[in-house]
């Protein structure tokens, strides 16, 4: 049942969404509009929507654990740029990387495209579904720990297989590095960035073997 904070809207396909009544940017968001809005000539401000959306989804990472985008924070989006809220819907709903819906703590994007898939990404898949009890796409374990999603190349083949986890790349996985990866995001101690192997960039593992010196 929703709260007086609540409210319950109904979404694409008859499901429905419990929707927070209120949104608020913070002094350090209001500092970040500002910068991105100034970058476009008077009446252009619409320029500006990916950013604040981005800012908006943030907010609410910070402030509920789930990053996503209410009606209310879309509506707020619009209101910012005078543009009607319909235009920001269509934004926000058009792109992956924003979430009209609730989520979890950490949002497994894995990637399987060829490159990925090649090297091993229905490791990763099974890895994420067994130790998350996941079974569909998109759906969120029933812990609230996370949610998983498919996504498609995110331009790190170079160090496949791979998975963005919420803003972050991780690579070079396999099922016992993914594993690894999941009990520390458990924790809520995510590991370092990057190639899972600890490679230096995507330098040979050991350590680059061309251009080793630098000449003064
Ligand atoms: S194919 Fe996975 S990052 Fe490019």
């Amino acid at each position: 049942m929703a709260s007086d904070n609540t409210a319950m809207v109904e979404m694409a396909g008859g499901t429905e969404q419990i929707q927070p009544a209120h949104f608020a940017f913070d002094a350090t968001d209001e500092a970040a509009i500002a910068m991105h809005v100034a970058k476009y000539p008077a009446g252009r401000q619409a320029s500006a929507v990916l950013p604040l959306l981005y800012i908006a989804q943030e907010r609410m990472r910070q402030t509920t654990g789930s990053a996503w985008l209410p009606v209310v924070a879309m509506d707020e989006v619009a209101r910012r740029l005078d543009m009607p809220p319909i235009r920001v819907y269509e934004v926000a709903t058009f792109y992956l990387m924003f979430n009209t819906t609730a989520i979890g703590t950490w949002h497994l994007q894995i990637c399987t495209t060829t490159p990925c898939w090649l090297r091993g990404s229905d490791e990763v898949v099974s890895m994420c579904r067994a130790f998350t009890g996941i079974k569909g796409w998109g759906e969120t374990s029933a812990d609230g720990k996370f949610t998983m999603a498919e996504v498609e190349c995110l331009g790190a083949c170079v160090n496949a297989p791979m998975m963005q986890v919420n803003n972050d790349y991780y690579e070079d996985l396999d099922a016992a590095s993914t594993r690894e990866l999941l009990e520390a995001l458990a924790r809520g101690a995510p590991p370092p960035i990057g190639s899972m192997k600890h490679r230096q960039g995507s330098a040979p593992e050991g350590g680059p073997t061309t251009l080793t010196t630098i000449k003064a």
